[in-house]
Order: structure tokens, then C-alpha cells, then sequence
């Protein structure tokens, strides 16, 4: 395992994600997932990222790690747990930490990352929680997550975050013109997750894959229409140039991550040690400047594709009559509202109402449901007027 280091820690370039712990990704053996972390461990790996919000993840990290925990990194979330609003007030915080402290069974957090953003505090308020925790030595540094980019303009102008964590991965490349700029002005280190693309770089999942029916893949755009046509034809690139490295597909895709600038962990969620050690093979390839620059050439027109595509897709889904099943219809929807603002096409602003009344239909997605959206069809229509 190779090490980067940034400012005063020094993160093993594979880092072990716990989100799987949350049920994001269908169900998870405990004992599996406990073996492939004290393995993790054991290849050197020593970045282990979790959050309040992955249900019992901190306590089952916390206990795993307890034998060599001064050895390993702990990075946490905090901001939100499962079925509550985003809150980033001071006294949350504060109490917060003391909880994760506690959960993880440690007398210190090494990073501390804000989740998700709290529109009604201020980040100076934020900011001066995590640097009294930081003063006290409850945590060591602190980062940013899953924040509208101003929000980490804001953070990282006035305060010292130690990283930007960003959904980075072959089939998921848009922070790198939108975050990891701020990565270079700021000197600020990336963390980069989902580096594996939820699975799909792996080779292992393709048009016939069945999830679990509570994995959050059955909803996420990346899974769906031509945005998961593409990053088959990604993946597919990834293992032509695999072959000739002698690697394989996710190993050369993770291997890209880490090329990128500022970045220095590619995080990824893997809940089994054959997994695992398939991914922490990544670490310390290089990949030739020719072929980068390749693939650079061959994103260009697979993104000028996909656009095309999408456009088509949206356009499909926004005129065709609704059908009876009302999950095809809500994850249709989610996929038109997200796509089209990573196309630019629709602000976050203008459709977050929308947004917050689809989404909150989610866990009960019956025939009842059917009506509320077809009014959602016709405010989503509406916004791309
Ligand atoms: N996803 C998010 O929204 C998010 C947001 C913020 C932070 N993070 C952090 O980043 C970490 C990594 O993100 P992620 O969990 O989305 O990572 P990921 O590795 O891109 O996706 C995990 C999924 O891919 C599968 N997988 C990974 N490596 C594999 C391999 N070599 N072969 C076959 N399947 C493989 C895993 O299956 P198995 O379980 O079968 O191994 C799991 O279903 C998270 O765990 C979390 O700590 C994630």
C-alpha cells in the first residue's frame, strides 16, 4: 500500500468506506464485513471513513478497530442520521461528537467531516464548533461533504478545512471542475468516493443485474437509462486498457482516481476481503501519460453521446403517459431532475420543492401514489419549460 501525504497526516491511497453498513447496498454480512476491515488493516490500509448517519457503522467500526486503533485513521460525519433533517448548529455538533465519540469507543476523531449542508446555520457557526473540538482534541481536522459548491467556497475561505470529500470515480467525473479547483486554491486534500462507481467499474454487475429491492441502485441515475449504457461503455474502455497492465477493469479505474489532481485517498465500499483486496491492488499504478490522455479523448465524446441521449431520454419520459408502476415512474422522475442539473439544464434552486415533495413519496410507493405523481410530472414538465 502507497501513503500520500497532506499536512500532518499521512492517508493510505485506498481508503474502506462503511456506507455499506447503512443498508445503502442491500444487505451486509457483519462477520464478513468485520474481516475484510481487520484485513484492510493488515495490507496497510489506514483510512476508514464512516458517519453518524450509516446506522450502526461507527459502533461496528469502533469496535473492530479497537485493537490497533491508534495505527489507523478515523475519519466521521456529522450533520445527519437516518430519518432527521440536516442540523450543523453549534450545540449539535458539539453533542454530536461527544456521541460518535462514544459509538466508536475512542477518545478521538482524526476528521471530522461535515455531512450535509444546513441551510439555516451559518457556516461561521459550524466553523467555530469544529475549531473549539479541535482545541479540546476531540478531533483532529475537519472536511467537508455533500455540499452545495458556494457552501464550500464558503468553508474553505473561512475556515482550514483538511478536505473535500467527492463522489470521484471513471463514471462520475464532475467534481473535478467543480471541487477540485477549490482542492488546489485552498490547499485543501480530496477524498474520492464511490471510486469504483457503486460496483459498475467492476465488471461484475451488467443490464441483467437484479438488486436487492432496498438497494439504493435501483433508484440511482447512474443504474438507469443511458447514463448506465455509458458507464458500460466506460467500464468496457477500462478493462481494454486493464489487459494491457495486466490488471484488472476496477484496479485501472480506481488507479485513474488517483491520478487526479490533489486527490489523496480513492474511497471505496467494498464489504468483502476478496473485494477489498482487489481494489487496494490500485494502489501505486501508474498509468502511462499516452493513455490518459486517451481516455481524456474518449470521455469528450462519450459525454457529447450521452448528452444527446439524455435529452432524448428526458424528452421520452416527460411525454409518454405515465405507466402503472408507480416505482418506475418515481425513479423516471428522480432521473429526469437529477440529470438535468448535471446538465445544467435546471438549477438546484428551481427544483428542490419539487424534489423534497418526490422524494418524500419514497417509502410509500403504492397505487395510491399514482396521482401525486402525475402532478410531479407536470411541475417537473413545467421547470424545463
Ligand atoms: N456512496 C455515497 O453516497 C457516499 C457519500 C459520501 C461518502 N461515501 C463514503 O465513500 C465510501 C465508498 O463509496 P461507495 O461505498 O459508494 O464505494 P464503491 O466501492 O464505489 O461502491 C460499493 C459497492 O461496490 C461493490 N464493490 C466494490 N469493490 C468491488 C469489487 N472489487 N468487486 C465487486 N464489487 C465491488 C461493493 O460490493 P460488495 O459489498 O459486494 O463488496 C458495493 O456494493 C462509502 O462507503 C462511504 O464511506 C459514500
Amino acid at each position: 500500500m502507497q501513503y500520500r501525504q497532506h499536512k500532518s497526516l499521512e492517508v493510505s491511497e485506498i481508503g474502506v468506506g462503511c456506507y455499506a453498513l447503512s443498508g445503502a447496498y442491500g444487505s451486509v454480512n457483519i462477520d464478513h464485513f468485520e474481516s475484510m476491515v481487520r484485513h484492510a488493516h493488515e495490507i496497510g490500509i489506514n483510512f476508514f471513513d464512516t458517519a453518524e448517519g450509516y446506522g450502526d457503522a461507527e459502533r461496528i467500526l469502533g469496535r473492530v478497530v479497537k485493537p490497533f486503533r491508534e495505527e489507523i485513521l478515523i475519519a466521521t460525519k456529522v450533520g445527519i442520521r437516518q430519518g432527521t433533517k440536516p442540523n450543523l448548529s453549534k450545540n449539535y455538533i458539539y453533542e454530536a461528537c461527544i456521541r460518535s465519540l462514544r459509538q466508536l469507543d475512542t477518545d478521538y476523531i482524526d476528521l471530522y467531516q461535515v455531512h450535509f449542508d444546513d441551510p439555516q446555520t451559518p457556516v461561521s457557526e459550524t466553523l467555530e464548533a469544529l475549531d473549539s473540538l479541535v482545541s479540546e482534541g476531540k478531533i483532529h481536522a475537519y472536511g467537508v461533504g455533500h455540499l452545495p459548491i458556494e457552501r464550500v467556497k464558503e468553508y474553505c475561505e473561512l475556515g482550514s478545512p483538511f478536505s473535500i470529500l467527492m463522489e470521484l470515480s471513471a463514471v462520475s467525473r464532475k467534481s473535478r471542475e467543480e471541487l477540485l479547483p477549490f482542492c488546489k486554491i485552498h490547499d485543501v486534500a480530496g477524498i474520492g468516493f464511490s471510486a469504483t462507481g457503486r460496483g459498475i467499474l467492476t465488471g461484475k454487475y451488467g443490464r441483467d443485474t437484479k438488486f436487492e429491492s432496498d438497494d439504493i441502485r435501483n433508484l440511482d441515475p447512474l443504474f438507469q437509462h443511458a447514463r448506465f449504457e455509458s458507464a458500460l461503455h466506460i467500464r468496457d474502455q477500462f478493462a481494454i486498457l486493464a489487459k494491457d497492465y495486466g490488471v484488472t477493469p476496477v484496479q485501472m479505474a480506481i488507479a485513474w482516481v488517483l491520478t487526479q489532481p490533489n486527490i489523496v485517498c480513492a474511497l471505496t465500499g467494498s464489504s468483502k476481503i476478496v473485494h477489498l483486496e482487489e481494489n487496494a491492488g490500485a494502489s501505486g499504478l501508474t498509468i502511462k501519460r499516452q493513455d490518459l490522455e486517451m481516455l481524456e479523448g474518449f470521455f469528450a465524446k462519450e459525454d457529447t453521446l450521452l448528452a444527446e441521449k439524455n435529452l432524448q431520454v428526458i424528452h421520452s419520459i416527460l411525454t409518454t403517459p405515465l405507466s402503472s408502476n408507480p416505482i418506475r415512474v418515481f425513479n423516471d422522475l428522480i432521473y429526469v431532475l437529477e440529470t438535468g442539473m448535471d446538465m445544467n439544464l435546471l438549477s438546484e434552486e428551481s427544483m428542490h420543492s419539487v424534489f423534497t415533495d418526490l422524494w418524500s413519496l419514497r417509502k410509500k410507493l403504492d397505487e395510491s401514489c399514482l396521482s401525486k405523481l402525475a402532478n410531479i410530472q407536470e411541475r417537473v414538465k413545467y421547470l424545463f419549460q
